[in-house]
């Protein structure tokens, strides 16, 4: 019997996981098939019941479900739950059961791609999405000195810095969590003086109401810092242009996104991803989407 895997999100135009999932698992030569499943909010509860049905295995989930899915699933691991979001579906004894992969991705992409220990460092995040929030938290487990969220909504901002000390009572981080206005005095002193700056927006993203604007002025950008953006499509986005022009270090968010698909593909097959196979294929449908 053919099996099924999907991606459960909306819209998914411009997804990439099918192309590099799918290569991952031809290249165990599986039978099993992994699909877009566009699923429009109003249809998430079913598409999640569907995932019971016996011939599929799981599913990613991306935006705008991954903090509602929580609530549709049997059981949620503790790293989804303290980052408040699933974007992963394993069918466990028929429970369905949440992670999240993002924080390890991001990780894992920091050290293998960039090289870079984040233990100790000062790290200024834009944005207060889900992404920033798996980012942030996994900061927060590697040991960071300082997180500096800056969000266009400051609600969400604080919002987020209250979670996260929330989180960091339990495990005594240290760390020191702040908010600051954008376009403030204190965001580009912050800026001066730290390590790596993510960007976590939207800004930027090819398709999206930002394409084409970077987050950062990029006299704002800090020469000796990491700029790393979230953002994959375009490969290099307006603020990696610019991290360019002033000669800082770069890294974009493919890497990232093929790191959490290979999270999410060990934990539904339960063998190691092929994750050079995934880079390929995910560069390939990402040239196409160009
Ligand atoms: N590489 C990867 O593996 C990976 C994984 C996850 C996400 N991502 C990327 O990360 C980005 C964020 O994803 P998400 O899931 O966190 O989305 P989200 O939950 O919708 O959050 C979007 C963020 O962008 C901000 N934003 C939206 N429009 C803006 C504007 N015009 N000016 C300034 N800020 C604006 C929002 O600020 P407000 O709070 O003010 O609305 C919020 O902080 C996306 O581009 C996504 O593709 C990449």
């Amino acid at each position: 019997m053919t099996r099924f895997i999907g991606i459960i999100g909306y819209p998914l135009k411009h997804t990439l996981s099918p192309a590099f999932q799918q290569a991952a698992l031809d290249h165990y030569q599986l039978d099993i098939r992994y699909w877009p499943w566009e699923t429009e909010p109003a249809q998430l509860h079913t598409a999640v019941s569907k995932l019971r049905w016996p011939e599929n295995i799981g599913a990613n989930v991306t935006v705008p479900h991954k903090e509602t899915v929580m609530t549709l699933v049997d059981e949620v691991d503790s790293v989804a739950a303290a980052i408040g979001a699933v974007n992963t579906i394993v069918k466990r004894g028929g429970q369905l059961v949440g992670y999240n992969t993002d924080a390890r991705g991001f990780i894992r992409s920091l050290k293998e791609d960039a090289f870079f220990d984040p233990k100790g460092r000062r790290v200024v995040v834009l944005g207060s999405g889900g992404a920033a929030r798996a980012v942030c938290f996994g900061l927060l487990a590697e040991g960071v000195a300082s997180i500096v969220i800056v969000n266009r909504t400051l609600r969400r901002a604080n919002e987020l810095a209250d979670a996260l000390s929330r989180r960091r009572s339990g495990v005594s981080t240290g760390a020191e969590v702040l908010v600051v206005g954008w376009g403030s005095e204190e965001f580009a002193d912050c800026l001066k003086h730290c390590h790596l700056v993510v960007n976590c927006t939207i800004l930027g993203m090819a398709h999206g109401p930002g394409e084409g604007e970077s987050p950062l002025a990029t006299e704002l950008i800090p020469r000796n810092a990491l700029v790393y953006d979230l953002v994959y499509n375009p490969a290099e986005t307006p603020l990696l242009q610019a991290a360019r022009r002033v000669g800082a270090r770069r890294l974009g968010g493919l890497t990232m996104l093929v790191y959490q698909g290979a999270a999410s593909f060990e934990l539904w097959i339960g063998r190691p991803a092929p994750v050079d196979v995934m880079m390929l294929a995910a560069r390939k449908a990402l040239a196409k989407l160009s």
